[in-house]
C-alpha cells in the first residue's frame, strides 16, 4: 500500500533550510485532489513520502525554469527508476550524452513526412475497429481505444504484420507494466523484491513482451523489402565514432519505450474525448457539422487536418481539462536554486500538468469543459500536455494526428451515447484514466 504522505509548506525565502510546518494531510481524498489543493499552498511546496522529501512544483514559470531553462540540472528522478525495469534503457529512462544520440536518431520518425504516411495506417486501423460495430452495441470505451492505440503504434512506427490476437497481449502487458510503475513509485524500495502477486504478475508480462518483441525484431531483420518507419531508422543506424549499430537490447528496450510511452495517453485522451461528447450534445453537433462540411463523408486525410479547426480546439481542450500526466518527477544532480528557495543535490521534484491546467488562476472556470476557450490561447508556460525541453514528448505530433484522424473517422459514421447515469470517475493511475467508460453505439442518421 503507498506509504501515507505529510505535507510542509515551504515559505519562500528557505535559504536551504526547510522549516516544517502546519499539518498533516492524508490522502484520503486522493492524490490529484491533494495535489491540487497544494496549488493554492505556494509556488513550491514540500510533500513527504514516508522519510522521502519530495517537492512540488506549483508555478508555471518555475516549472519551465526545472524543464527548459536550466534542465541540465536535473535527471528525471525516482518514477523513472522505477520505469527503467519495465523499458530498460530506452530513450524514456537514460540519460545524459547516450539520451541524446538516442533522441536525434528517433526524431526523424515523427517529422512530418513520416506523420502523413502513419496517418493512412491510423485511419485503417479505426476504420477496422469500428468497421464490426453496430447500432445499439455497448462498448468500453477506455479498452477498445487502448487496443486502438497499441496496435496504430505496433503497426506505424515497426510496420509490422501482427495479428490482433498479439496486439491485445502487447496491450495487458502494458497494463500490467504501468501499474506495477506507479506502485512501485509509491511504495518503500524492499516491497518491489517480495513475492507478491503484482510482481509475478509483471514478471510473467516482461517475459511474454520480450518474446513478442524479439518476433518483430526478427521479422524486420530479416525482411528485404524497404520500409519508412521508426524501426528501420533504428536499425540503420551507426555510432558515428565506431560506427557500431545499436545493439539486439538497445533496439528491443526503444520498441517497448515507444509502446509503453504511446500507448496509454494516447488511448485515454481519446477516452475522455468521447466522453465529453458523449455529455455535451451541443459541442458534438458542431463537431458533426464540421465534419460533415469539410469531408462531406469520404474518409479523412492528413490534408485535411488543418481545415479541422473544432476539431483542434476539442483535442486541446481535452489535452487541458483531461490532461493524463497528472504526476511526473525530476531529481536534482547538483544543488539549485528554484525562484527563492535552495534545494539540495538529490532533490526529488514533482509537478502535475492535470492541476495545473485545472487552476483558476490560469483558466477561467477551470472545471468546464470549452473548445472555445481556444480561441485565445494561454501563455506557453501554462499548458504542457507534452512537458517541454530536452525531454518534451517526441509523440507529440504522432498523437495529436492519431487523435484528429481517429476522431474524425469515429465521428463521421457513428455517435457514442453513456451507456447509463454512473459518474465517470477518474483513476490517477500510471496516467489518468477512466475507472469505466460504458457506451452504446449510435448510428449518425
Ligand atoms: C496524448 C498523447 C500523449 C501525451 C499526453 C504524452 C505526454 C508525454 C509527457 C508529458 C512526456 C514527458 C514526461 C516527462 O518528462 O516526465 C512524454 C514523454 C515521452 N513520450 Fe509522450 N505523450 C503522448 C503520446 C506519446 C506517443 C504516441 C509516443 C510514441 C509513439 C510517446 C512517446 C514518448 C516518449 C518516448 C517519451 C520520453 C521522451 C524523453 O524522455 O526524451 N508519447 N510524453
Amino acid at each position: 500500500m503507498p506509504t501515507t504522505p505529510t505535507i510542509d509548506h515551504l515559505p519562500p525565502p528557505a535559504r536551504g533550510r526547510l522549516p516544517v510546518i502546519g499539518h498533516a494531510l492524508q490522502f484520503v481524498r486522493g492524490p490529484l485532489n491533494v495535489l491540487q489543493d497544494l496549488r493554492s499552498q505556494g509556488d513550491i511546496v514540500a510533500l513527504h513520502v514516508g522519510k522521502l522529501p519530495i517537492y512540488v512544483v506549483n508555478s508555471p514559470q518555475l516549472l519551465h525554469h526545472v524543464l527548459v531553462t536550466d534542465a541540465g540540472s536535473y535527471t528525471k528522478g525516482r518514477m523513472y527508476d522505477k520505469t527503467r525495469p519495465v523499458v530498460g534503457n530506452g530513450i524514456a529512462t537514460s540519460e545524459g550524452a547516450f539520451h541524446h544520440r538516442q533522441r536525434r536518431l528517433i526524431m526523424p520518425a515523427f517529422h512530418r513526412p513520416r506523420l502523413r504516411s502513419y496517418s493512412e495506417a491510423m485511419r485503417e486501423q479505426a476504420e477496422s475497429v469500428i468497421a464490426s460495430w453496430k447500432p445499439g452495441q455497448h462498448i468500453a470505451v477506455d479498452r477498445v481505444m487502448h487496443e486502438m492505440s497499441v496496435g496504430t503504434t505496433v503497426r506505424t512506427l515497426f510496420g509490422t504484420g501482427i495479428d490482433n490476437g498479439t496486439i491485445a497481449e502487447i496491450d495487458y502487458c502494458v497494463g500490467v507494466f504501468l501499474k506495477q510503475v506507479i506502485v512501485r513509485t509509491m511504495t518503500p524500495n524492499f516491497v518491489e523484491n517480495l513475492p507478491l502477486p503484482g510482481t509475478r504478475k509483471f514478471e510473467a508480462a516482461r517475459k511474454r513482451l520480450k518474446t513478442i518483441v524479439d518476433t518483430i525484431l526478427d521479422e524486420r531483420l530479416r525482411a528485404t523489402e524497404e520500409r519508412d518507419d521508426l524501426l528501420t531508422l533504428l536499425i540503420a543506424a551507426r555510432d558515428e565514432e565506431t560506427g557500431e549499430p545499436l545493439s539486439r537490447q538497445q533496439l528491443h528496450d526503444e520498441v517497448v519505450t515507444m509502446v509503453v510511452a504511446g500507448a496509454d495517453s494516447t488511448a485515454y485522451t481519446l477516452s475522455w474525448l468521447l466522453h465529453e461528447l458523449g455529455r455535451n450534445p451541443a459541442i458534438e453537433a458542431r463537431l458533426h457539422h464540421e465534419l460533415d462540411t469539410v469531408l462531406n463523408g469520404r474518409p479523412v486525410t492528413f490534408d485535411d487536418l488543418p481545415r479541422l479547426e473544432y476539431t483542434q480546439r476539442l483535442i486541446q481542450e481535452t489535452l487541458r481539462l483531461h490532461s493524463v500526466s497528472w504526476i511526473q518527477m525530476r531529481r536534482t544532480i547538483v544543488p539549485v536554486r528554484l525562484g527563492d528557495t535552495h534545494l539540495p543535490a538529490g532533490a526529488e521534484i514533482l509537478f502535475s500538468a492535470t492541476t495545473m491546467h485545472r487552476d483558476p488562476d490560469l483558466y477561467p472556470d477551470p472545471l468546464r469543459f470549452d473548445p472555445d476557450r481556444w480561441l485565445s490561447p494561454p501563455q506557453r508556460e501554462s499548458f504542457q500536455p507534452f512537458s517541454a525541453g530536452p525531454r518534451k514528448c517526441p509523440g507529440d505530433h504522432f498523437s495529436l494526428t492519431q487523435l484528429a484522424i481517429n476522431l474524425a473517422t469515429i465521428a463521421t459514421h457513428w455517435r457514442l451515447v453513456p451507456a447509463n447515469r454512473r459518474k465517470v470517475r477518474e483513476v490517477p493511475a500510471a496516467v489518468l484514466r477512466p475507472n469505466r467508460l460504458p457506451m452504446v453505439v449510435q448510428a449518425r442518421s
